[in-house]
């Protein structure tokens, strides 16, 4: 393992570095997997490396790399956003870019890691997130985490033709199983 944050059983989150973003840009321009991001324009190295130093020094977002143990490849990223240390919340984020480890659990791991640090170190009492109608993998894995359905944003995202929903879900520390 290189430079372990939060350390669980197939995967562990580690800070991300400004030379990660060259294994970021293809798959954040990978049709299949910003399908269901909040992005449609094209990305490049610049921006990319841009935009992990933007996250390292913001103290409202709390960015991380997935990486497999098994390989010690980095495969994706995770992080919380919006951090709002008044209100005691966060938004959560998650991305695998590398299409080849989906349906592996990582990302069920990731995100059981990362909201189990939210309530646990930065003493937050509600993480929530948007994701669209058209991402049954992703809501699956949220509520396996134990995330609640709260509310619908009704035709939020225009995407391959048509518009779809984005559900908001939430997790309060209360309700947290680690
Ligand atoms: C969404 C994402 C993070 C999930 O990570 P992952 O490592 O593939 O997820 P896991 O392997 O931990 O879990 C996937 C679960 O979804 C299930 N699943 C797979 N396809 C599914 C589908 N079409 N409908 C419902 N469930 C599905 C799997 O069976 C598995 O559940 P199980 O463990 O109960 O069998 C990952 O696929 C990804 O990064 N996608 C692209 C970016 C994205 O959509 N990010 C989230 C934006 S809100």
């Amino acid at each position: 393992m290189r430079n372990p944050f939060l350390i669980g059983t197939k995967i562990y989150l580690r800070p991300l570095e400004r030379e990660d973003a060259a294994l970021f840009v293809p798959w954040i321009n990978d049709a299949e997997v910003n399908r269901t991001l909040n992005r449609y324009r094209p990305m490049t190295l610049e921006a990319e490396e841009e935009f992990i130093q933007s996250l390292v020094k913001s103290e409202h977002d709390l960015a991380l790399g997935i990486v497999a143990r098994q390989t010690d490849r980095l495969i994706g990223a995770t992080g919380l956003h919006r951090i709002d240390f008044r209100n005691h919340h966060a938004a959560f984020g998650i991305v695998i870019g590398d299409k080849n480890e989906w349906n592996k659990g990582y990302g069920t791991e990731a995100t059981g890691l990362l909201v189990g640090y939210a309530f646990g170190t930065l003493n937050l009492n509600r993480v929530w997130l948007h994701v669209y109608e058209n991402n049954p993998r992703a809501i699956h894995v949220y509520e396996k985490v134990g995330f609640k359905r709260e509310g619908v944003l009704r035709q939020d995202r225009y995407q391959e033709g048509r518009y779809w929903d984005a559900i908001t879900m939430g997790i309060l520390r209360e309700e947290w199983k680690p």
